[in-house]
């Protein structure tokens, strides 16, 4: 079951939003023109990604500066070692949606 994320014009480059999945919080990125969704928690501690620095097509912890690649969820920088789960991103017209992978 699809979740709206937001319009397009609502979620431009460089944005974040958090949306309920199935009762699971998502972050979803734009990211260089592309949406990108992620479990909205940090594998390392329960901390949110939410807010996180993105760059490099990674975000980031702000706990503890765990990066995690959009694409895929894997963690790339310690202390995280565990990916964090990714969602797949659907746009339909104007308006962005997050569904489960
Ligand atoms: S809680 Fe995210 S890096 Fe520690």
């Amino acid at each position: 079951m699809r979740v709206l994320a937001g319009k397009v014009a609502e979620l431009p480059e460089g944005s974040q939003v958090a949306v309920e999945v199935s009762g699971v919080s998502v972050v979803v990125v734009n990211f260089e023109g592309q949406y990108y969704a992620l479990r909205n928690n940090c594998s390392h501690k329960d901390y949110p990604l939410l807010g996180g620095d993105v760059s490099m097509g990674r975000i980031s912890c702000e706990k503890h500066g765990a990066k995690f690649e959009l694409s895929t969820g894997k963690a790339k920088v310690l202390p995280a070692v565990k990916a964090v789960q990714i969602y797949r991103t659907e746009l339909d017209g104007d308006e962005v949606y997050v569904l489960p992978l």
